[in-house]
Order: structure tokens, then sequence, then C-alpha cells
């Protein structure tokens, strides 16, 4: 009988309670458009973010498009004080969602300290304060970049770390030896990584996207600067990679798939026991040149380019095998490549007005 009143109980607290999770780097372009699928998916969000890389403002077009607002602390990963005040203030957070770090290869080879500070440090405040708090789970931002150039393609999680190009690759690495190394320990944490492959793309409502600051870095800003004019060319970094085209081949997936990979891996992180670790991406790949051809046939816009020499620290080719993610986390990509372009290009024209 007591069994049953229990039973009942959790019941109507799993429909009426809304399970709290809180999200670091939440108005970041991975971040935000995460925060939209939890909370479509019932979840309440509390988002903490320094706003180094991106701006309050995001916070009211997050309300706009899921129609609720999520509770926002302007914070540092690396204020330890101020972490704990939010875990005290936000009571019951069931499990977070790490975003928050420094993400451009090339300042990461300038300013190696601060990356390691940064990405690293913010790791391990978090997983110091989790016990205290009873945080459960947390799902890492981790990247494909981990592999370098993989020996077989497509690539699966079980596939060697290869030595780091960058700092803030290296980041990458050390933050999942961190992670397991800790729940290896025997703390009571349950962690998912993600390894992401290239997210491109923004929300349909052209809302929510990747903001524009300084000299674009990856392929996609700076095509859509270069399609409005911002940019005379884009540089195409080798064509003489051992790739059908000569230019790199990635596996890019539309960051609305990405946001929602991660819903799933939150329901996993708060019942699947130690570390587990899945890539989410497409499986397919493509080159430069496929993406400048699927830009320009989809948004009928003209890319002036200009073959430039290889970037240092590129490989030719890398994309997922996705199989895992889809077995155990019951996520698959939905969006193509054509729709990866609009969604782009009209996220792009919207930043401009
Ligand atoms: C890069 C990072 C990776 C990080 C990811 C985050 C490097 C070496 N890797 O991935 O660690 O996780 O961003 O999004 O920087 N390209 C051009 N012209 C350009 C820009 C890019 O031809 O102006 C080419 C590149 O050579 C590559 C492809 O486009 O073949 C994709 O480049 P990019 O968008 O920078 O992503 P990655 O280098 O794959």
């Amino acid at each position: 009988h007591l069994c049953d009143r229990r039973q009942r109980q959790m019941c109507i607290r799993d429909r009426y309670m809304k399970e709290r999770i809180l999200v670091t780097g939440g108005t970041g372009y991975i971040g935000s458009h995460t925060v939209v699928e939890l909370q479509n998916s019932g979840y309440e969000v509390i988002i903490i973010d320094n706003l180094s890389n991106s701006s309050a403002d995001v916070v009211d077009n997050i309300e706009k498009v899921s129609g609720i607002r999520p509770a926002f602390e302007k914070l540092d990963c690396l204020d330890f004080a101020g972490l704990d005040a939010v875990f005290a203030k936000y009571k019951g957070i069931k499990a977070i969602i790490h975003f928050a770090a420094s993400k451009a290869v090339g300042e990461s080879v300038e300013k190696p300290l601060l990356y390691y500070r940064n990405n690293l440090v913010s790791l391990i405040n978090l997983l110091e304060l989790m016990p205290k708090h009873g945080v459960e789970g947390i799902v890492f931002s981790s990247s494909c970049t981990v592999y370098g150039q993989p020996d077989e393609l497509p690539v699966t999680e079980k596939a060697p770390i290869k030595k780091a190009e960058s700092p803030y690759g290296n980041t990458k690495q050390i933050n999942e030896e961190i992670i397991r190394d800790t729940v290896a320990s025997g703390a009571p944490i349950n962690a998912i990584m993600l390894r992401y492959f290239n997210p491109i793309g923004a929300h349909p409502t052209a809302l929510l996207g990747e903001l524009p600051n300084g000299v674009p870095q990856n392929l996609i800003p700076y095509l859509t600067q270069t399609a409005i004019g911002i940019r005379e060319k884009l540089s195409v970094f080798g064509d003489d990679y051992d790739t059908p085209d000569g230019t790199g081949v990635r596996d890019y997936i539309h960051v609305v798939d990405l946001a929602k990979g991660h819903v799933n891996a939150i329901q996993k992180a708060v019942s699947a026991e130690g570390v587990n670790i899945y890539n989410l991406g497409t499986g397919n790949g493509y080159s430069v040149l496929d993406i400048v051809k699927a830009f320009e046939a989809a948004n009928g816009v003209k890319i002036p380019y200009t073959i430039k020499p290889r970037r240092a620290g590129d490989i030719a080719t890398c994309y997922a095998d996705p199989k895992k993610a889809k077995e155990e986390l019951g996520w698959e990509a939905q969006y193509d490549l054509k729709r990866m372009c609009e969604d782009s290009w009209r996220y792009a024209q919207m930043c401009e007005k």
C-alpha cells in the first residue's frame, strides 16, 4: 500500500515537477539552442554564462522561441564561491550541461594559459561542487578534434585519441580524462561526454545562431559573411588533400539536431552509471567545395572563393559513425545539408539588419 502511494507520488512528481538542469554557457551558440530543446521537453533550465562571447539579449530570444524565460545568472565558472551560491539558490539541480569554454583554436595557441585555466578549472569547480549539492549527472561538450586524423572512417568512439594539435584541443582531451578519473575515484557522478562534429545552421526562427565576432575562423561564418559582402572572397584552405575534390571533408550537423542530442544525453546522464561517450554527427562527409555549392544552390547566391595553402593543424577527412548514439540514446540527426545552408543564411541576414 505504502509502495503504491510512493509510486503514485513519483508519477505525479514526474508529471508536474520539472527537473532542473544547469546549463553553463547557455547563451552561446550550441548552449542557447540546447536550452530551447530542454524547455520544449519540459525541463526547467538555469543558465550561467559570463557573456564573454555572447549577449544577455540571447535570454530574451530564448524566451521568444520557447515561450519560457530561463533563469539567468551572469557568472564565470572560475568563480567557485559564485557557483556554490548558484547551486544553493536553485536547490535540487539534477544535472549539468557544461558548454562554457574558450573555443578559438588560433587564440589558444597564442594564449595557452588562458585556455588551460578557463577550460580546466571551470570543469574542476563543477565536479567538486556536484556531490556537495547532490547533482548526479554531467554532460560535457567534447569534440571530434580528440580523434585527430582518424585511421579508420567513419570514426567510432573506440578510435584512439591522437595528440592534440592545439591547446584548445588539448583542453578537451584533458577534461575527458579529468571526468574519467573523478568518476573512477568513486565520486557519485554519472557523466556523458559528447563529441561534436561540425555544428552549423541556426534556429529556423533566426532568433538564435552563432553571433558574429571579428573575422570568422570557421567555414560557415566566413562563407555567410562573404555572401553578404563583408568579406571579399572565401579562402579554401588546401585543394591537395587525399579527398574526392582535394578539399577538407567534415561531418556538418545542424545545431538544432545537436541540441536535441543533449536532451537524450541528459536522460541518460541521470540513469546510466559511470562514463559514457557518444559521437554527435550525421555520418555524412562533405568537402569545402560541396559546402560552397550546396550553399549557392540552397540560397541562390554566389560565393567567390580562392584556393589557398592548407591551414596549420587541419586534417583531410573526419566524419562520424553515429550508430552508438542512435542505439543507446535513441537520437539521430534529421536535418540535411540544404536545410543547414538555408538556416545559416537566414540567420546571417538577420544579424546584418
Ligand atoms: C574547427 C577546429 C576544431 C573545433 C571546431 C569548432 C581547427 C583545426 N579545428 O574544426 O577543433 O572543434 O572548429 O567548430 O581549427 N575552411 C576553409 N576556409 C575557411 C575556414 C575553413 O577552407 O575560411 C575549411 C577548413 O580547412 C576545413 C573546413 O573548412 O577543411 C572546416 O573548417 P572549420 O569550420 O574551421 O572547422 P574544423 O577545422 O573542422
